[in-house]
């Protein structure tokens, strides 16, 4: 066995479920893998497979590269392991808002530390993540799984993850454009009103209860959101029509999934609609002049985690 290799798995993750901006977030189940192998010699290999591949850059630019030397610093093995392989199989879809740049940061950590002895725990980690990716909430799920409430202060992150009682199908309408995260950010307010703030206060903490508690009916308002969804509408052409076709098919809430221009609505497992919510979210996209495709994923349970 090779002891400076590893191979770790990420889920994909949607953040802000709607009204808590920067703060909500989910694992689901679709996943990157990365095999990381340091090595002692100042050599950079690097080879990605799947979704955008092309894009991603093959040098010291690589944000997984870029995110396992940030373990090797600060353990003190930048010296012993100055190069490394990286072969990525990335399923999770580039720039669309499904967390592909959490995920490579938190895969870059996760591979990284194992292989020098995991001197950092998983609260660690996400310190790590969230000075990287600026924001906790895409990197919290890649790392715990399930539903996150993350909070930051002075740099200290809290995480609390948990997994509703109500199962719930994702149903995921992916855009045929990127979008990047610092474009989506650009178009928000530098502040928001009072009364949209106490809009948003309500629903986030509407959302969290009723998924702990499974309570269906309470699910109906708490998706959405005044904070950072109408600004963003004009960059996803017929936002509102496939929210509007997603809750007409049966969804119990839809919102933008992380900055976009993925839309990802919810509905009951039990009920058995996903297959149907996607074809019409997909249409009213198609009505829209936009191709997209639809992915129907489950809650991921368990975040990062090495596989061999
Ligand atoms: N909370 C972030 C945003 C998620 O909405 O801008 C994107 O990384």
């Amino acid at each position: 066995m090779d002891l400076n290799k590893v191979t770790v798995r990420v889920p994909g993750t949607s953040a802000n479920c709607g009204p808590g901006f920067d703060c909500l977030g989910l694992a689901a189940t679709i996943y990157n893998d990365l095999e990381l192998t340091l090595l002692e010699e100042n050599s950079l290999t690097i080879e990605a497979h799947g979704d955008g591949a092309e894009t991603i850059p093959t040098d010291e630019k690589n944000i997984v590269w870029k995110a396992a030397r940030m373990i090797l610093e600060r353990s003190n093995n930048a010296e012993k392991f100055k190069g490394a392989i990286l072969k990525m199989q990335n399923n999770i879809p580039m720039s669309r808002g499904l967390g592909s740049s959490a995920a490579a940061i938190v895969a870059g950590l996760t591979a990284a530390n194992e292989i020098v002895g995991k001197p950092f725990n998983r609260k660690e980690i996400l310190k790590f993540a969230t000075e990287i990716e600026g924001h906790p909430d895409n990197v919290a799920p890649a790392i715990y799984g399930g539903f996150t409430i993350s909070t930051v202060d002075r740099g200290q992150v809290q995480t609390f993850s948990f997994l509703p009682k109500l199962k719930l199908k994702l149903i995921v309408a992916v855009p045929d454009f990127p979008l990047s995260t610092r474009i989506a950010r650009q178009v928000l307010p530098k502040s928001v009103s009072l009364k949209d703030a106490v809009f948003n206060i309500g629903r986030a903490s509407m959302l969290v209860a009723a998924l702990m508690q499974g309570k269906e009916k309470f699910l109906t308002t708490a998706f959405d959101d005044t904070l950072h969804q109408p600004y963003r509408t004009k960059l996803v052409p017929g936002m509102h029509e496939v929210f509007h076709a997603a809750k007409k098919a049966g969804a119990l809430g839809v919102c933008l999934s992380g900055a976009g221009p993925c839309l990802i609505a919810f509905s009951a497992v039990a009920k058995h609609i996903e297959n149907n919510i996607a074809v019409e979210m997909v249409q009213a996209f198609k009505k829209n002049n936009v191709q997209a495709n639809a992915l129907i994923l489950d809650l991921d349970t368990r975040g990062a985690y090495v596989i061999g």
